[in-house]
């Protein structure tokens, strides 16, 4: 179980790590222009291993925005656009399921600091472009390995299509992001809160057939990274939508993260891991459920939960915030958290730094310090 941290002990070292990421975001732009980094290896965010699926060019931007909101500062602006800018046209991108996570992290943050309308109008074009992956037989949106296949991972994306709906008061597209978060609850969800990263289903009829995995242990464990999208994306689509079938998922999800997690509050790769391998830590997840935690704290009605799920979301940042998570003190080290992992199977980005692990410890660490 998480340990809990006093206020008086979070704030300085968040300070600390808020800074240090502007610097490696900074060292970064200056070391390799436009250059759209993913996962590193060896600590360094240029090289030659594959990338799986198409989905972080939103994250580095992400960060540039989140900077440029807290300091004012015009580079970050300049940074932001310059970055930003050449994702647009993949607000028609069929062949991934991510549109939330390359757009919330730039347009939208873009158009909240600006207000113009041409930037949330590529929002609700992505969200428009995300729904038509949802298979009405089953229900759900597809994830970019099949059309029999849903990820846990889309919960953290389909705010994007609430959003559109919402904007441009479309009932049957906000059906589809509705219907998707009651399948992903249904069929993802356990009686734990625990999750399981994907299921498959039957194309020709919509049955469910089987919990399984792509990046977890195995079908049916508890693949952290899931739990942090679940976490995350069922408290987003609450807040969004004012449903309580969502923020009691997002609590159940949150209380397991809670009650499972070493007391640090950085969990195992896979809840599930047996004893005889290697106990690995994965950091982004930490990170992901850090952000989630910080926006559930704002949704629930319970005061005494609020106070728990910000306590525990600042145990984790005071973790993250000091090595051996941080890289401050691992020279020529260039990402902000080590102990990500991409894709333990396939051997991508493992102990490594992961753009996504940046960009939710950069949102919960401005989230934290307000
Ligand atoms: N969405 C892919 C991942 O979490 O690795």
């Amino acid at each position: 179980m998480i340990q809990l941290v006093p206020e008086s002990d979070w704030r300085k070292p968040c300070e600390a790590a808020m800074a240090f990421a502007q610097k490696q975001v900074a060292a970064q732009v200056e070391r390799d222009p436009d250059f759209y980094p993913m996962y590193t290896e060896g600590g360094k965010w240029r090289h030659s291993k594959e990338a799986w699926t198409r989905w972080c060019d939103g994250f580095l931007p992400g960060m540039m925005w989140i900077f440029a909101k807290r300091t004012g500062d015009k580079k970050w602006f300049e940074l932001g656009e310059r970055y930003s800018r050449p994702l647009e046209e993949r607000k028609h991108d069929r062949d991934v399921h991510d549109l939330g996570f390359i757009f919330f992290s730039t347009y939208h943050r873009w158009h909240a600091l600006t207000g113009e309308q041409a930037l949330d109008d590529v929002v609700v074009r992505a969200g428009q472009t995300l729904a038509l992956r949802f298979k009405q037989k089953g229900e759900y949106l597809s994830s970019f390995m099949g059309p029999e296949s849903l990820f846990i991972d889309i919960m953290a994306n389909v705010g994007i299509i609430v959003y559109a709906a919402q904007k441009t008061g479309d009932q049957a597209l906000l059906d589809v992001a509705i219907k998707h978060c009651l399948t992903s609850r249904k069929r993802l969800i356990r009686g734990d809160g625990s999750s399981s990263h994907e299921g498959i289903f039957n194309l020709e009829t919509g049955e469910f057939l089987r919990q399984s995995t792509q990046q977890g242990y195995r079908s049916d464990s508890c693949w952290s990274r899931g739990l942090a999208w679940a976490i995350y994306g069922f408290t987003s689509v609450y807040q969004a939508t004012g449903d309580a079938r969502f923020l009691q998922t997002a609590q159940a999800c949150a209380d397991y993260y809670i009650l499972n997690t070493p007391a640090d509050g950085v969990p195992l790769m896979d809840y599930d891991f047996p004893p005889e391998v290697e106990q690995r830590r994965e950091s982004s997840a930490a990170a992901i459920v850090a952000a989630g935690l910080l926006r559930l704290r704002e949704a629930v009605p319970d005061q005494a939960k609020a106070v728990l799920y910000d306590n525990a979301a600042k145990r984790m940042l005071v973790t993250l915030a000091t090595p051996p998570y941080l890289a401050s003190e691992t020279p020529g080290w260039e990402g902000i958290l080590k102990e990500g992992i991409y894709h333990l199977d396939k051997n991508l980005g493992v102990g490594e730094s992961v753009m996504w692990g940046e960009y939710f410890f950069c949102e919960a660490l401005d989230r934290a310090l307000g």
